[in-house]
């Protein structure tokens, strides 16, 4: 079988070195991919958000399953366009994507159906004084403020007083974040620990995948400001079994159910936010309708079973008759190799060495998510660059591992969080 994978990050680099291990699959192509990737899959230089551009590769390419990593491309209906023309698609149509591309869409939705999420009112530009009277129904700070649509992820501003949580109203609905913040949600700050799950959708069946915790601030002991993941770990110790279930009864299967009757089935893999506590139990922080990155690359290395049926079935039905994906490596962990100045203008340029060595190590896995190839040289291309991943039977030996891993790779310009996975060891 020939899959697209359509991406250019560690992501991408984690489901192509997964399925370049299937027994059905005989051919990778990947748009735009990466130098990593490359050492994989054949990587065409089309855009993620290249719409047409991707569908004239995909009816060049005839894939038996295109695999879209990235959520802007699903925003702008990939999907739909490749189902219209025969090709099957791991991931959402449009309509189903709105799930991620509008958090008014999504807040409507949970309360439509009854999932657990925190309490919310929806502002438009016309309403800037009630949005402001709206945060006096609150316990006081923090607030929090959503744009509603997408915004390269720094949307979500979370201000400690009331009086910058005035003025990020005015910012917002000013158009600090162009269209995306022209409409604005105001919901309540939720207390608890933070975690990932991810399931596996076609449309009328969910099953579970993994859980995951990812650490969003650039710094160690979760300081600084937030960046797209630092690292991450798989899996969760707060999604243990008994939460597992309680996430697919309580939010997954409702959402899946949810979604289906309101005329959007959604396919391909659903990553909901999740915030835990005591009292609440598991409720919704958002809806992403793609993997995380860099969760990902720790599930992708820990899941031992061939995950290709399960994909095919998303995109073409069928996944409640096909094997469950039940065999996993014990822990995995994945540190970010980000460039300095990262999350603001990273450094780019540098010339990165001893990738390889770093690969040898036991367990590891290094994937690439911003570099760029001349002659036989890596160098630096992006803000995160590469997430290195290791698996082990303990969580303290992949954690070692991946840092052993990271100390071997040399990398002048190139920073790394010191304490992923810091809570769950704690834990023990
Ligand atoms: P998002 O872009 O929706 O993932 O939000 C970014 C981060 O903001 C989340 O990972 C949470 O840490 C935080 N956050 C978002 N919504 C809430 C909430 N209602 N209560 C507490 N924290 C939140
Ligand atoms: N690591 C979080 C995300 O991919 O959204």
């Amino acid at each position: 079988m020939k899959i697209l994978i359509v991406g250019s990050g560690g992501r991408e680099h984690a489901l192509a070195w997964r399925l370049k291990q299937s027994p059905r699959v005989t051919g990778i192509v990947a748009a735009p991919g990466n130098p990593g990737i490359a050492q994989l899959a054949e990587c065409v230089n089309v855009a993620v958000d290249d719409i047409d551009g991707l569908v004239r590769l995909a009816k060049q390419e005839r894939p038996n399953l295109v695999i879209v990593g990235p959520e802007a491309p699903l925003v702008l209906g990939l999907a739909d366009k490749l189902r219209a023309i025969d090709i099957p698609v791991f991931g959402p149509s449009a309509r189903a994507a709105m799930l991620e591309g509008s958090k008014g869409f999504s807040k409507d939705f949970m309360a439509k159906h009854n999932i657990p999420t925190a309490r919310y009112r929806r502002f438009d530009t016309t309403q800037a004084a009630e949005a402001k009277a709206y945060l006096d129904t609150f316990d006081g700070p923090p607030y929090v403020l959503k744009a509603d649509g997408l915004a390269a992820g720094k949307g979500v501003v979370i201000p400690e007083t009331k009086a910058e949580a005035e003025a990020e109203i005015d910012a917002m609905l000013g158009g600090k974040f162009g269209s995306a913040s022209a409409s604005l949600v105001i919901e309540e700050f939720m207390h608890g620990e933070e975690a990932s799950f991810f399931a596996l959708c076609d449309g009328e069946t969910a099953v579970p995948l993994a859980g995951a915790q990812d650490h969003k601030r650039v710094g160690d002991g979760d300081t600084g400001p937030n960046t797209g993941g630092m690292g991450a770990y798989s899996p969760a110790p707060i999604l243990d079994a008994a939460m597992q279930q309680r996430v697919m009864d309580e939010i997954v299967t409702p959402t899946v159910e949810g979604m289906r009757k309101d005329g959007r089935p959604y396919r391909g893999v659903l990553f909901v936010g999740l915030m835990i506590d005591e009292k609440h139990g598991p409720r919704v922080v958002e809806y992403n309708v793609r993997f995380g990155d860099p969760e990902c690359q720790v599930i992708m290395t820990r899941l031992k079973d061939d995950p290709l049926p399960q994909f095919l079935a998303c995109a073409t039905g069928g996944l409640a008759g096909c094997a469950r994906l039940e065999r996993f490596s014990d822990h995995a962990v994945t540190v970010v190799m980000a460039g300095a100045g990262y999350p603001g203008e990273p450094k780019k340029g540098g010339v990165i060495s001893n990738i390889e060595d770093a690969n040898k190590l036991e367990g590891v896995t290094v994937f690439h998510s911003g570099t760029k190839q001349e002659g036989e040289a890596i160098l630096a291309n992006g803000g995160r660059v590469l997430t290195v991943t290791a698996t082990a039977p303990t969580l303290q030996d992949a954690v070692t591992q991946a840092y052993k891993a990271v100390d071997t790779i040399d990398w002048k310009d190139g920073f790394s969080r010191r304490d992923i996975a810091w809570r769950a060891l704690k834990r023990g």
